[in-house]
């Protein structure tokens, strides 16, 4: 599977479930839709930092990539919080959608500026090859179950690239 095409996939299915925390109004299935966000984000931020972004780093995709990674960390700061509270309390609505904010800011600027040049950068080739690390990867975290338990242990500093 080619890697760009894995992560627009991720990205879709992370701004459906904003979508359904939305028009879920009790608590209950509102906090089964975070944890469902909370392990989709936590598998995609390490399948991009452990493969991706060490892949395509190149002179021209750096900058990028360091402000990738540092959006990673304040994404991973907000769930690290979220993990920490219930659906009920006051401020978890709030955070959820200072959460979605952020997600949906870096979904942007990873779609309009970091692939398309890593696209012009990188063969279907390589690509796939990375899109075939990354896929490994998914399947041991999802098979170890609860990847969000990864996330608070995450959140001092950005991952090198
Ligand atoms: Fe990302």
């Amino acid at each position: 599977m080619d890697a760009i095409k894995m992560l627009k996939q991720q990205h879709r299915e992370v701004a459906k479930l904003f979508k359904e925390f939305e028009t879920a109004k009790a608590d209950a299935p509102r906090e089964k839709i975070f944890i469902q966000i909370a392990d989709a984000l936590a598998i995609h931020a390490a399948i991009e930092e452990r493969h991706f972004y060490p892949a395509v780093k190149e002179e021209q995709t750096e900058e990028l990539l360091l402000e990738s990674v540092e959006e990673h960390l304040e994404v991973k700061r907000i769930i690290a919080d979220l993990l920490d509270m219930e659906a009920e309390d006051e401020e978890f609505e709030a955070k959820m959608k200072v959460l979605q904010e952020n997600v949906e800011h870096h979904v942007e600027e990873e779609e309009t500026d970091l692939f398309p040049k890593v696209e012009k950068l990188f063969d279907a080739g390589a690509l796939e090859e990375i899109g075939a690390a990354m896929a490994e990867t998914e399947e041991e975290l999802r098979s170890e179950g609860n990847p969000r338990d990864a996330i608070p242990s995450e959140t001092d500093a950005a991952a090198p690239l």
